[in-house]
């Protein structure tokens, strides 16, 4: 099944539970915005793609639930649920700006009924965009892989982490598709365990031979060459560094994800960033990014036991910039791009792939 799709017989959001991987492959649904919101907060949907999904069938959501009789403050309301649904991660920029492109909508329509059906059109169409997209940003990429090629990736930037095929993962696939034999490197990616609660599952399923390491052998494996490419996908990429970054540009992925294009950048290994047009965010530059910071408790324990004292303090972010310099390849849905980026490329409206 898809990540994040809209059951039909419950009328509601259905995604795949990504909190009980690996030991249950199980789904969980949305009915109403709060528990969406709640979802996205612990992540049981996950990953830049997938969160715009989440975003788009939020609005759908709000515009089934929300109630009133005129139209003017049955908009308003759905719009503050909506904005409820954009707030409830910061970084990937996927999720405020599907959450905006689904409210446009709301624009044209004139009354409740209609404003329901065109929003679950909306969200439909978002969602079925991304898996096209990851196709051909798949293809881009796997030009890039010889046959017989290692890539170590970071995190979790595959089927799961969007509404299928994936990016980082989606070049993977797009390779084995192509006939060419691709062994996957999985860095565990403390402290959520993406990497190997979720990435090695995937890779598993289907039939991708993936190894994984812990966070910390990651240099030594670039180090003794075991990696032709090191290839994740992305939060939000900016154009401009702003401040500490000058002027080209910045990728927000998972934290940690720095150090291995700083190490990568050492021993000669080809760094790729994989990531939709979607999440190119040609309006903020760096410093207007905010790098969520999660619950402590994430560090203070490991799956319920405790990990380090109750009351040490804690600094937990969920993403690191890598500025653009070290950056390889940027691969899209409309083809491979070589820093330094021309911002002529990611202008709005997004090119025809
Ligand atoms: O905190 P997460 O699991 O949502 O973080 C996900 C990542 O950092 C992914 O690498 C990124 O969203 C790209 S997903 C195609």
């Amino acid at each position: 099944m898809q990540t994040i799709d809209w059951d039909d017989d419950r009328d509601c959001v259905v995604m795949v539970d990504q909190t009980r991987l690996p030991a249950e492959y199980t789904t969980d649904h949305a009915e109403t915005v709060d528990e969406l919101v709640g979802s996205i907060e612990v992540l049981r949907v996950r990953g830049a793609p997938a969160l715009g999904a989440a975003g788009a069938y939020g609005v759908a959501l709000a515009a089934r639930t929300v109630e009133a009789e005129e139209y003017a403050t049955y908009e308003e309301r759905v719009r503050a649920q909506a904005a409820r649904v954009a707030d409830a991660r910061p970084t990937a920029v996927n999720l405020a700006r599907e959450v905006d492109a689904v409210l446009e909508v709301l624009d044209s329509c004139e009354s409740v009924p209609e404003a329901r059906e065109r929003t679950l059109e909306a969200a439909q169409r978002v969602a079925n965009e991304d898996i096209r997209r990851n196709r051909q940003l798949g293809e881009h990429g796997a030009a890039l892989l010889a046959d017989g090629a290692t890539v170590m990736t970071h995190c979790n930037a595959g089927a799961l982490a969007t509404v299928d095929w994936g990016t980082a993962l989606g070049v993977v696939y797009s390779a084995q598709e192509a006939g060419k034999d691709v062994d996957v490197v999985a860095n565990e990616t403390r402290p959520l365990n993406q990497g190997s609660r979720i990435t090695t599952v995937e890779l598993m399923q289907r039939d991708v031979d993936v190894t994984l390491i812990p966070d910390n052998a990651a240099g030594l494996c670039l180090q003794e060459g075991r990696v032709d490419a090191v290839v994740v996908g992305a939060d939000r990429v900016v154009l401009g560094g702003g401040e500490r970054f000058g002027d080209q540009g910045v990728v927000f992925n998972k934290v940690g994800t720095y150090k291995h294009a700083v190490v990568a950048a050492r021993h000669d290994v080809p760094f790729v960033v994989a990531a939709p047009h979607a999440t190119v965010d040609t309006e903020r530059d760096a410093d207007e990014v905010a790098i969520e910071e999660r619950d402590p408790a994430e560090l203070r324990e490991v799956y319920g036991s405790q990990n380090a004292p109750a009351d040490v303090p804690v600094y937990n972010p969920a993403f690191d910039r890598t500025p653009m310099e070290l950056v390889d390849y940027l691969v899209t849905e409309t083809g491979v791009y070589e820093p330094p980026l021309d911002r002529a490329d990611f202008a709005p409206p997004v090119p025809e792939a």
